[in-house]
C-alpha cells in the first residue's frame, strides 16, 4: 500500500475518532490541510463576539491582536514599499532604538517602473518579503500603486507612475513574490490618494470614465491578478465620502465587481464613521488617535470607531452581527496565510543576494534622458571614458542618506553606497568632490532654513573646482525632506530646489563637460537643459544606489530604463493643471479632475503639448533598428485578436536592452479619446548586430472605452491603429486596422 503524506498527516484524526489519540487531535482551524473556508468557519464559531471585535482594530501602532485563547498569533506589520521600516514603538511614533532592525533598501518603486522589467519585480517581491520575514513581519504597508497626475504629489516616489497598464503588469509580481513567502502585501492607497495636501479630507470629483480607464485598473490587478491579501483605503474622500469606507469603491467595486476576498485595512487614522465603517467594507481599522501626543491617553484602542462604539451597535441591532463576521472571517484567513502559517522559510537580511537584486533594479531603472556631444567634434560624454583624468563630482546628493525622510517609507539601512563612492570605487582618487549647496537635514513637517552664506560660499568653492576637472558629475535633484518628495505635502515649486539651477548654469560658464544626474521621484523644470550635454534620471536606488549609478555611468551597465511618467517642460503644460486650482490642488473642500482620461502622455499626446521629456523615453548606449512590423490581419470581428510582430535589431556596437512598447488608439470614436495608449511592451536584451522579433497580441479589451452611460467596456466599430515605439513619442512603425 502506498502511504502518502497527506495520509500520514491524517492519522491522528483517524485514531481521534476511535478515542485513542484524542489528545493530539488538532482543531480544525489549525489543520493546514483542511481547506480554508472549512478552517475559517470552525475558528469563528469558537469566538466570541469581543474576540471577533478585537482582531478588527490596532493594538499598537503597527500590531493588531490575534485569539489568544485559541493560539490564534498576533498580526505585525511594517512600511513598506522599499524596505523593512524600523521598528517603531508600541504606543508611538518614536523609534524602539534597536540595534538589529537594520535592512536594506530597494530602488523606490518610481524607480522599479522605470526598468519596466516584470521579473525584476518578482525579485523585489520575494526580496522584499524574505527580509520582512526575518524581522517577523506578516503584513508589509505595500506597494503603492496611485496614478502619477501631477509633479507636485509629494509621495509620487512610492508609486508606479502615469499609466495603468504599466503599473497593473509591474505590481502583480511584486505581490507574488512577496506573498510566495507567507508575507502578505497592502496595495495602496485605494483610491484617488493623488496629491498630499488635504489628504485627510479632500474630496475628489471624476468622471466613471476616469476612474474606471486609469486610476483603478493597477488595483484590480493586483487584487484579482496578484491576489493581494490586504488593500488599504486611503485617506481622501471620494464623492463625498472617505475613501476608508467608502460604498462605491469597497462595497460595489472592490468586493462586488472584483469579488475580493481580502482585507481592507484603513490608512493609519483613515476611518472616521462607525457605522460607515461596519457596514461599506473596512475590515481592519489601524491607526486612529495616534498623533502619539495629546489624545493618546484620551482614547485607547478600545475607543478606536470598529471597538466599543461598534460593539455598542451591534449590541442594539443598530448594524447586523453578519458585518463582524464578515470582517472577522478575512481576518482569520489573512492570518492563516501568514502569522498562522507553519514551516515559513526563516528570511533573512541585508544579504548578498538582496543587494544584487536592489543593484540590477537600480541599473535597469536608471533613465538616460539625453547624451549629446559637447560640440559637433567632441565625442560624447557618456560613458565616461576609463581614461579621464579628473572627474569633479558636485552636489549634496552625492553622498546623502536618501533613505532618511520622506515619510512612512523611510528607512533604517545596513549599508548606504552612495553615488561618490561609487565613482570612486572605479575611477579612484582622480574623483573630487565639492558639495556645491546645502539641502538641510532630512525632516519631516517643516523645512529647515539654510542660511544663504552657506550656499554662496559652497557654490564658490565647486566653481572654482570646476575650473580644471575634465568633467563634472553633477549629482543633484529633490530629497525626502518636507515639500519635497516626501509624505504629508506637495512640493510648492517644479524647478529644482536649493539654487541648483543657478549652480548648473555657473559651472556650464566655466566648464561645457557637465554631466547632471537627478536623483528624485518626480519630474523636475529643467530650463537648463539644452545648456547641458548629458542628462540622467537616476531616482532614488536605496542601499545600492552608488552602485547602479557608477555602473551607468561607467559604461559597465548600459542605460534601458524609461521613464514611467511624462517631464512636461513647465507645470501648465501637464493636463492637471490646465485647468487651475479647482482641478489641483482643489478649493482645500474638494477637487475635480477636469483633464479626465488625458492623464500625462494620454494629454500631451492629444492636446499636442509636447513633453519635455515624454512617457517611455530613455537612451542608450548602443541603438536599435525597427523592421517593418507584420499583423495578422488587416480587419478583426468584434472578440478577435490581433497579432502584431516586428524585429528589433541592435545597430550599435555594444549589448543593449531595448523597451519595446505597443500603443493603440482609437481613430473615430463617440467620446473623447486619447491618441494612444500604452497596451503591451516588451524587454528585450542584444548583442551587437543581434536581431529579435517581438511579438505583440491585441486583445479585444485593448480597443475599449469605459462606457458611463452603461457602467461597462465598449469597443466601437471602425479605424484603430497600433504604434510601435522606443517611447511615446519615438515611434518606429504604425499598423492600421479596422474593427468590424
Ligand atoms: C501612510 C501609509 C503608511 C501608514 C503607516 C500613513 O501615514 O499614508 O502609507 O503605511 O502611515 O505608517
Amino acid at each position: 500500500m502506498k502511504i502518502t503524506f497527506r495520509f500520514l498527516l491524517s492519522f491522528p484524526l483517524l485514531l481521534s475518532g476511535t478515542g485513542l489519540w484524542a489528545a493530539n487531535e488538532l482543531p480544525v482551524y489549525q489543520d493546514e490541510s483542511r481547506p480554508m473556508d472549512e478552517r475559517v468557519e470552525d475558528a469563528l464559531s469558537r469566538m466570541t463576539t469581543q474576540e471577533k471585535i478585537n482582531m478588527i482594530h490596532a493594538q499598537g501602532k503597527f500590531s493588531s491582536p490575534g485569539v489568544p485563547r485559541l493560539g490564534i498569533p498576533d498580526l505585525w506589520m511594517s512600511d513598506g514599499p522599499h524596505g523593512v521600516r524600523a521598528e517603531i514603538n508600541w504606543n508611538d511614533w518614536g523609534y524602539s532604538n534597536r540595534t538589529n532592525d537594520s535592512i536594506t533598501a530597494f530602488p523606490a518603486l518610481t524607480a522599479l517602473a522605470a526598468t519596466w522589467n516584470p521579473t525584476l519585480s518578482h525579485d523585489y517581491g520575494n526580496a522584499l518579503g524574505e527580509e520582512a520575514l526575518y524581522r517577523e513581519k506578516d503584513v508589509m504597508l505595500g506597494p503603492g500603486v496611485n496614478i502619477y497626475r501631477t509633479p507636485l504629489n509629494g509621495r509620487n516616489f512610492e508609486y508606479m507612475g502615469e499609466d495603468p497598464y504599466l503599473a497593473s503588469v509591474l505590481v502583480v509580481p511584486y505581490i507574488k513574490g512577496m506573498q510566495q513567502n507567507g508575507v502578505a502585501a497592502s496595495v495602496k492607497h485605494f483610491a484617488l490618494n493623488n496629491q498630499e495636501l488635504w489628504r485627510g479630507h479632500i474630496n475628489v470629483e471624476l468622471s466613471d470614465r476616469a476612474l474606471h480607464e486609469i486610476y483603478l485598473p493597477a488595483f484590480k490587478s493586483a487584487v484579482v491578478d496578484g491576489d493581494s491579501w490586504t488593500i488599504m483605503g486611503s485617506y481622501n474622500q471620494v464623492r463625498g465620502q472617505h475613501a476608508c469606507h467608502n460604498d462605491l469603491l469597497l462595497n460595489k467595486i472592490l468586493k462586488g465587481d472584483w469579488g475580493y476576498k481580502g482585507v481592507v485595512v484603513t490608512d493609519w487614522g483613515g476611518a472616521h464613521d462607525t457605522r460607515e465603517a461596519a457596514l461599506n467594507g473596512l475590515d481592519l481599522e489601524m491607526g486612529s488617535y495616534t498623533n502619539g501626543l495629546t489624545s493618546e491617553s484620551a482614547f485607547t484602542t478600545d475607543d478606536y470607531y470598529m471597538a466599543k462604539p461598534y460593539l455598542a451597535m451591534l449590541e442594539k441591532g443598530e448594524v447586523p452581527m453578519s458585518t463582524l463576521d464578515d470582517k472577522a472571517r478575512r481576518m482569520l484567513r489573512l492570518n492563516f496565510l501568514t502569522a498562522m502559517k507553519r514551516n515559513k522559510p526563516l528570511g533573512s537580511v541585508a544579504t548578498p543576494e538582496h543587494y544584487a537584486v536592489a543593484e540590477a533594479i537600480g541599473n535597469e531603472a536608471v533613465v538616460l534622458l539625453k547624451n549629446d556631444p559637447v560640440s559637433k567634434k567632441s565625442p560624447k560624454l557618456l560613458p565616461l571614458s576609463p581614461d579621464v583624468k579628473s572627474i569633479l563630482v558636485v552636489g549634496d546628493n552625492a553622498t546623502r542618506d536618501l533613505m532618511k525622510g520622506g515619510g512612512s517609507s523611510e528607512l533604517k539601512v545596513k549599508d548606504n553606497y552612495t553615488p561618490l563612492q561609487g565613482l570612486k570605487a572605479i575611477y579612484g582618487d582622480r574623483v573630487k568632490y565639492a558639495q556645491g549647496y546645502r539641502a538641510g537635514r532630512p525632516m519631516y513637517a517643516h523645512v529647515e532654513d539654510v542660511p544663504q552664506a552657506i550656499q554662496d560660499s559652497l557654490r564658490e568653492e565647486a566653481v572654482a573646482m570646476a575650473r580644471d576637472a575634465d568633467v563634472v558629475v553633477f549629482i543633484g535633484g529633490l530629497n525626502k525632506n518636507h515639500l519635497q518628495d516626501c509624505e504629508a505635502g506637495d512640493r510648492v515649486d517644479y524647478g529644482l530646489p536649493f539654487g541648483q539651477p543657478e549652480l548648473i548654469e555657473a559651472i556650464k560658464e566655466v566648464n561645457p563637460n557637465i554631466v547632471v544626474v537627478l536623483l528624485s521621484g518626480n519630474a523636475v523644470e529643467m530650463p537648463w537643459a539644452k545648456d547641458v550635454p548629458a542628462i540622467v534620471q537616476g531616482w532614488y536606488l536605496g542601499s545600492m544606489a552608488g552602485k547602479s549609478l557608477a555602473n551607468v555611468l561607467s559604461g559597465k551597465a548600459n542605460p534601458s530604463g524609461k521613464l514611467p511618467f511624462s517631464f512636461p517642460a513647465k507645470l501648465e503644460d501637464n493636463g492637471a493643471h490646465h485647468f487651475g486650482t479647482i482641478s489641483y490642488p482643489g478649493d482645500s473642500i474638494k477637487q475635480e479632475y477636469l483633464e479626465d482620461v488625458l492623464v500625462g502622455y494620454r494629454w500631451h499626446d492629444t492636446k499636442k503639448i509636447p513633453a519635455r521629456y515624454p512617457f517611455g523615453h530613455g537612451l542608450s548606449y548602443t541603438t536599435f533598428k525597427y523592421g517593418k512590423p507584420t499583423a495578422s490581419a488587416k480587419t478583426i470581428a468584434d472578440g478577435e485578436s490581433l497579432t502584431i510582430t516586428i524585429p528589433v535589431t541592435n545597430s550599435g556596437s555594444v549589448e543593449g536592452k531595448e523597451v519595446v512598447q505597443l500603443y493603440i488608439g482609437d481613430e473615430a470614436a463617440s467620446v473623447v479619446r486619447p491618441l494612444k495608449e500604452l497596451k503591451g511592451f516588451e524587454k528585450i536584451d542584444l548583442a551587437p548586430g543581434e536581431e529579435k522579433t517581438v511579438c505583440f497580441t491585441v486583445k479585444p479589451d485593448d480597443l475599449k472605452f469605459y462606457d458611463d452611460t452603461t457602467g461597462s467596456w465598449k469597443a466601437e466599430p471602425g479605424k484603430f491603429k497600433a504604434y510601435i515605439g522606443s517611447s511615446s513619442t519615438d515611434i518606429r512603425a504604425t499598423v492600421p486596422f479596422e474593427l468590424k
